[in-house]
């Protein structure tokens, strides 16, 4: 609470001396005046019961004092008597402020510290991996899911399918500098609907499905002219460009044929958004090492 003016810090003040001064008066008075000699007070209670009027024990008095004389030390030295704060200047606030500038100073030094390690490190150290799954739920839960299983359209990254190089690097860079996968609409350019169908089956024949046989051969050849470029004439794509593995079973954005097929003739891109300027290199390659950590 804020005083406007001093004079209730003063009252309260004067309040609190007399009142210590008045336990004591009244202490000392009972110790001197107190008869020694088993005299009553005079009061009759109940017909019969009456009231020694002895001095209090020495022990009890002396721990009375050490009391008041503790209280008092401790009003002058913490806030309590004098305004500001009393001798030792201690404040809620300063002591709050205190605490946490040794612990920024604590998280600094272990921030250093990793930031001296490589991904591959961090992976091993359980400490750092503990920061790092906060980071993750922070940071990229939000896309990749809690457990970092993925979602339609964005990679699970706890499997050990990769679109691009999953070298401890290239995941930092990844992290870093994002990534921009871009899959153009064919439709067109194979000559139409039916031809997506074609190469949708083959492509699903990569894959080991059974499908209708003579449709993927047709969409073979066209295969071969057009999509081995960026998904390799295997059809296990190219981690360079980010052409997917298409002979896996792992479907990004989805396995059905209907899906494919609306892949093929519409094209999809997804964005890995940059983290350099979000999180920094530290933050980041402690998460390359959570990523790491939880894959296969
Ligand atoms: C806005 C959504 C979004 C956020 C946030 C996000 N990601 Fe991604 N991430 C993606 C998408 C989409 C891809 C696939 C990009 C592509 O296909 O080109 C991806 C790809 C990746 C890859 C490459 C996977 C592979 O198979 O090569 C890694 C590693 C990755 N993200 C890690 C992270 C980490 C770590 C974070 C947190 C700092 C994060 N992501 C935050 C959407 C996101
Ligand atoms: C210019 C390079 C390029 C060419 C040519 C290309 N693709 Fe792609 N394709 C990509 C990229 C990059 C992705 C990943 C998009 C992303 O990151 O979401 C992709 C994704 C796909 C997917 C989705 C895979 C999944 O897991 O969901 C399919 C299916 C696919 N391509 C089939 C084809 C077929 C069939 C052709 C030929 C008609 C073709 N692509 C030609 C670059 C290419």
């Amino acid at each position: 609470m804020d005083f406007t003016s001093q004079f209730w810090i003063y009252l309260i003040l004067i309040g609190t001396v007399l009142s210590l001064l008045f336990v004591v008066v009244l202490a000392y008075r009972n110790q001197h005046t107190g008869s020694a000699a088993n005299e009553t007070t005079g009061h009759v209670w109940d017909e019969d019961l009456t009231e020694y009027d002895n001095p209090l024990p020495a022990w009890w008095l002396y721990l009375l004092y050490l009391t008041v004389i503790f209280g008092a030390v401790y009003l002058v030295l913490y806030p309590g008597m004098l305004p500001n704060g009393g001798f030792l200047n201690w404040t809620q606030l300063g002591q709050y402020e205190a605490e946490i500038s040794e612990a920024n100073q604590a998280y600094a030094e272990t921030m250093e510290a990793y930031g001296q390690s490589t991904p591959s490190e961090l992976a091993k150290n359980p400490q750092a991996m503990k920061t790092a799954a906060r980071l993750f739920s922070q940071n990229c839960a939000l896309c990749h899911g809690s457990d970092a299983r993925g979602a339609p359209g964005i990679p699970n990254l706890r499997d050990d399918d990769w679109i691009y190089d999953s070298s401890p690097d290239a995941i930092l860079t990844t992290i870093l500098d994002g990534r921009y996968g871009v899959m153009p609409g064919w439709e067109a350019v194979l000559g139409g609907r039916e031809a997506s169908e074609d190469v949708a089956n083959y492509v699903l024949q990569l894959s080991g499905e059974v499908v209708n046989v003579d449709s993927a051969k047709r969409g073979e050849a066209k295969y071969k002219t057009i999509c081995a470029a960026c998904h390799g004439i295997d059809g296990k794509g190219n981690p360079l460009l980010g052409g997917m593995n298409l002979t896996d079973r792992i479907w990004v954005h989805g396995g059905s044929f209907e899906q494919i097929v609306d892949v093929i003739s519409n094209g999809v891109t997804s964005q890995m958004p940059a983290h350099r300027n979000i999180l920094g290199k530290t933050k980041s390659k402690l998460l390359a090492g959570y990523v790491l950590s939880i894959s296969d």
